[in-house]
């Protein structure tokens, strides 16, 4: 036997993320922590340590995976002493200590509440060591995602996540600055805002655009996105504060869960159709590209709220529209309607899936002509402003902007003519 090998001594960490794009940020932070007590990434879950799972309850069928993925662990955890389960995130907080009872080898459960606590959640567990200064953090890539709101002050009827996430906080502008230099300065060239409802953002005189404004001049950010806003706070003063600024990324994903005003309003999502198609309308004439999401199925929905769905989706023009299923969650108000049945879920979401197919590809098509300012993932592919996936015909570096002329589109790809 040669002598102990320095890789053998490290804790390797293996992450599984469910859920959305907060969450995978959320990933980050909690690695983090584990980085700082010496913990290495790795992908092979053979030859991990620790596993980190980060949870999603958003539907059903979200949990059901995290919670069978844990299931799985059990003879994981069995074939090497030692080994460490942490089950984190939205599930973990709405299922709670019953979880610990039904899988006993659980070691570490921390809800999505308690993200800000996580440091002392591993130091009370016992089974890390102290944290040092010397944490090797994996680097953004292109996209740095920078959180800048916990939590949802909505309720609308359907959802949990208010219940699982708690009420709004809005992290300093300060530190929001801070987090997007210090990913500007590892080699990310755009920046994700992120929050569930992100473009709600106040902190004492800074508004969204105001942030939005300030992202996009730390040096070396070349661009900014966000995730997920929520229509009403998009004002006309908001696209006044923005539209001048060409580093905001012309792509906005915008929910917006049904096209009948009478199910909206049973959802409690305060806009009817016609002001969403208005606020789509001012942004797209600000150049926005739209994308949504869509829920078929609400308990009230009648036949002709569907159609209304449909209608709009003939309207709105989105770019991609993501579908789902009504899934009921325990304790929102809608899981205590009479419910539709599976079949009539079954079939709209078909209808449905089949109307927003061909969306890309006509969105795709309408781009031909048009000049794009295109950042390069890897050296001939990138995507635009708008979020269009472009090829060019030279190579590039890694991170460089092109402006490209699109020559043609072949399903959900642009041709450039550089
Ligand atoms: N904060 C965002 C959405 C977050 S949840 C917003 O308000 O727009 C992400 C998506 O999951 C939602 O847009 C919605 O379409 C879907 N969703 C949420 N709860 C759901 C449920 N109970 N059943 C089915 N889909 C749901
Ligand atoms: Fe859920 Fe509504 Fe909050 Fe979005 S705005 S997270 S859908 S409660
Ligand atoms: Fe899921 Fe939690 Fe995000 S429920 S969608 S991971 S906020």
């Amino acid at each position: 036997m040669g002598p102990p090998c320095f890789f053998d001594a490290m804790n390797k960490v293996f992450i599984q993320t469910y859920g959305c794009q907060m969450n995978v940020a959320d990933s980050d932070e909690m690695f983090a922590h584990l980085a700082a007590r010496g913990a290495v990434l790795t992908d092979n879950l053979d030859e991990a340590d620790t596993v980190l799972i980060n949870t999603c309850t958003v539907r059903d069928h979200a949990e059901h995976r995290a919670v069978s993925f844990l299931g799985r662990l059990n003879a994981w955890k069995k074939e090497k002493p030692g080994r460490v389960i942490i089950f984190a995130g939205c599930a973990a907080q709405r299922l709670g200590k019953s979880l610990q009872k039904k899988y006993p080898f659980l070691d570490i459960l921390s809800g999505a509440k308690d993200i800000e606590h996580f440091s002392d959640t591993l130091n009370a567990s016992g089974l890390f060591g102290a944290p040092g200064a010397s944490g090797q953090q994996p680097a953004p890539g292109l996209t740095g995602y920078v959180t800048i709101m916990r939590g949802c002050n909505f309720a609308c009827s359907y959802c949990i996540v208010p219940s699982v996430r708690g009420p709004i906080k809005c992290l300093d502008s300060h530190d929001i600055l801070q987090e997007a230099a210090r990913k500007a300065a590892a080699g990310a060239k755009e920046i994700m805002l992120l929050g569930q409802t992100v473009n709600a953002y106040q902190n004492g005189p800074v508004t969204f655009a105001d942030l939005l404004n300030r992202v996009s001049e730390v040096p070396g950010v070349e661009r900014v996105r966000f995730t997920s806003p929520h229509p009403i706070y998009f004002t006309p003063e908001f696209l006044n504060a923005v539209k001048e600024n060409p580093k905001i990324a012309r792509h906005v994903h915008l929910p917006v869960q049904s096209g009948s005003s009478k199910v909206l309003q049973e959802m409690k999502r305060g806009y009817t159709r016609e002001v969403f198609l208005e606020k789509i309308r001012a942004l797209k004439e600000c150049g926005f590209n739209i994308s949504t999401d869509i829920i078929v199925g609400f308990p009230t929905e009648t036949e002709d709220d569907f159609q209304q769905t449909l209608t709009l989706v003939d309207e709105a023009k989105f770019f991609i529209a993501y579908c789902y299923k009504y899934s009921p969650r325990q304790g929102t108000p809608a899981a205590q309607m009479e419910q539709l049945s599976q079949k009539v879920l079954e079939e709209r979401l078909d209808i449905l899936l089949n109307k927003v197919r061909g969306l890309s590809d006509t969105a795709y098509q309408a781009q031909v002509g048009t000049v794009q300012e295109v950042l390069l993932e890897t050296e001939n592919k990138g995507r635009s402003s708008s979020n269009f996936w472009v090829k060019t015909k030279n190579s590039y570096p890694v991170g460089s902007i092109v402006r490209v002329e699109i020559e043609k589109a072949d399903g959900t790809l642009l041709f450039a003519r550089d």
